[in-house]
């Protein structure tokens, strides 16, 4: 049985885990919304892992997800959270802001990002947002900022969108496929249109209300004062703040989570482990 669980995985799962997302690609990920509840009994599991998913429910649905995590685990059971750290976003948004103000140009440009980090990730409607824009530009200005502020992520995201473009180029109207599809999203997006008209619903409202309940933006963030008191209401005990390389979870490097060959996938994070009574 695998006794360890890992929620909102993305592409980040183990086969020698039970990982859950909202979609799945893979036989080795359950597909289910967490907001409805985790799909398991109680205390099945020793191990219950999220990383950058709680920040994505809002505070109520926060908690009440963090009670879910508590149902599930076994007693003395580990709970590990990585989210973005509110606190580090907050310092780098003063520290910057600072810098500017006197002048100092890469502080100029930092700037723009950090607000990116706190502001776009909650309040775009639509994929990627600005970030992802400010990620595809030609040259980044502080590329180097950014990538140790969200790490190898950025760096993936950016080389992906490159490829494609080029990819893209090429094979422009040589694919009939890629035609295909391309009327048939048309289609549906005229029958969409159409049935909203009908039924009175603006389309760009209920365009951005599908986005924004994709789980893609941030309803709400975490420090380290926050997700220890929500820990400790919730009833989890020896709470303590982990780096990447830190866990009381057996053989965590194995797994390659959130690191591999001493590249951190996510270095904006917040991580705590905690166990439940
Ligand atoms: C920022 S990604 C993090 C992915 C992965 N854990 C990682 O650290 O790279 C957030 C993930 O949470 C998933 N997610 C968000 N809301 C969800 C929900 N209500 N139910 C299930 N999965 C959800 C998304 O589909 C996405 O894969």
């Amino acid at each position: 049985m695998k006794i360890y669980l890992n929620l909102g995985c993305g592409k980040r799962y183990h086969k020698e885990w039970t990982n859950v997302d909202f979609k799945s690609n893979s036989d080795n990920v359950i597909e289910c919304n967490l907001l409805n509840g985790i799909p398991f009994q109680d205390c099945k599991f020793e191990v219950v892992y999220h990383s950058h998913v709680l920040e994505h429910f809002t505070k109520s649905e926060g908690r009440k997800f963090i009670e879910e995590c508590y149902r599930v685990l076994k007693k003395n059971g580990i709970i590990r959270i990585a989210v973005p750290d509110l606190e580090q976003i907050v310092r780098e948004y003063l520290t910057n802001l600072e810098l500017a103000l006197s002048g100092n140009q890469q502080s100029k440009y930092n700037y723009d990002w950090i607000m990116l980090e706190m502001y776009d990730q909650v309040l775009r409607n639509k994929t990627g947002g600005d970030m992802a824009q400010y990620l595809y530009q030609a040259k980044i200005p502080n590329e180097q900022y950014v990538y140790k502020r969200i790490g190898e992520e950025a760096r993936i995201l950016r080389n992906d969108y490159l490829n494609n473009i080029n990819n893209k180029k090429q094979e422009h109207n040589k694919n009939i496929l890629n035609k295909v599809k391309v009327k048939i999203n048309s289609i549906k997006k005229r029958i969409i249109k159409l049935i909203c008209k009908r039924s009175n619903v603006d389309i760009k409202y209920s365009n951005i209300g599908k986005f924004r309940s994709s789980g893609e933006i941030h309803q709400w963030m975490y420090d380290r004062y926050s997700l220890n008191k929500l820990l400790t209401e919730v009833g989890f005990k020896n709470i303590e703040i982990k780096t990447v390389f830190e866990s009381n979870i057996p053989n965590w490097e194995k797994f390659k989570l959130e690191s591999e060959n001493q590249t951190i996938y996510k270095p904006d994070s917040l991580i705590i482990e905690a166990i439940k009574k």
